[in-house]
């Protein structure tokens, strides 16, 4: 067996010793009928893809909302084993919707749920942004192809937008937040937004139809609270 993977889930894992992992014991793995040498690389695979893209602040977050972890546990439910492998894949399922003020921690659950998943051995490939960055990147000009930019969050098995209603709005942004939402339902794709916009006030800020489909999609989960930052600062 691979024993750098080994050696890197190990580390990778050792963040969370309250989680136990889907797959735990790699010879019961190959006994159950998974492949366990492409099992291994799988799983070191996706605990490094998670971590590339969880910036430096939320390297360390957690899930620990009861909310948030039941959302989790629906995911785990809704994948499927991988055929020669065994891991399991993200599948279509319900998204999460994170409410709340600014600083009550939606990032940090929403990160620590892509974290997570990444520790149980969940393979769900994502990508994650606040909103405001994936407009920016997506555009109109010169040598971008905005179309791509769009594919490569509209596609992710697991997608993660960050800061919903944040951008100033226009109907470019509104049409680009509609497209993105409706890609994501038409599917059932599993997908995490935070908003700290009042959940009364979505639909204005976002569009009606936004808002519909996400109250459809989402499990709604409000945080609330201090501003973290500030007690922080206070300390
Ligand atoms: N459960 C937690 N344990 C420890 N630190 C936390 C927790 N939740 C949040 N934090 C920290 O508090 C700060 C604010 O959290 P976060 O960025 O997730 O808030 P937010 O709700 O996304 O805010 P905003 O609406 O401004 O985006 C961050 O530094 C984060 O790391
Ligand atoms: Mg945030």
């Amino acid at each position: 067996m691979d024993t750098e993977a080994l050696k890197a889930i190990a580390s990778y894992r050792e963040a969370f010793p309250h989680i136990t992992p889907l797959i735990t014991d790699w010879s019961a793995h190959e006994d159950q009928g998974g492949d366990s040498f492409h099992a291994v690389k799988e799983t070191a695979g996706i605990l490094a893809a998670t971590d590339s893209t969880i910036p430096l602040r939320y390297k360390h977050a957690d899930a620990t909302d009861p909310k948030v972890l039941a959302w989790i546990d629906e995911v785990v439910w809704c994948s499927t084993p991988a055929r020669i492998s065994g891991v399991r894949k993200v599948g279509p399922g319900p998204s999460l919707l994170l409410l709340g003020p600014t600083g009550t921690g939606k990032t940090f659950q929403g990160y620590g749920a892509l974290r997570r998943l990444s520790v149980l051995g969940v393979n769900a490939s994502p990508a994650a942004s606040p909103i405001a960055d994936i407009y920016a990147k997506m555009r109109p000009r010169p040598g971008v192809d905005s179309e791509s930019v769009f594919e490569s969050y509209a596609h992710a098995p697991l997608l993660f937008v960050d800061d919903l209603g944040a951008a100033k709005e226009s109907p470019w942004v509104e049409e680009v937040t509609t497209r993105l939402v409706n890609y994501r339902y038409d599917r059932g794709m599993a997908t995490i937004f935070t908003s700290n916009v009042p959940p009364k006030q979505l639909g204005e800020k976002i569009g009606e139809r936004v808002a519909s489909r996400l109250t459809e999609l989402c499990r709604v989960v409000v945080l609330k609270g201090e501003d973290r930052r500030l007690q922080g600062r206070a300390a």
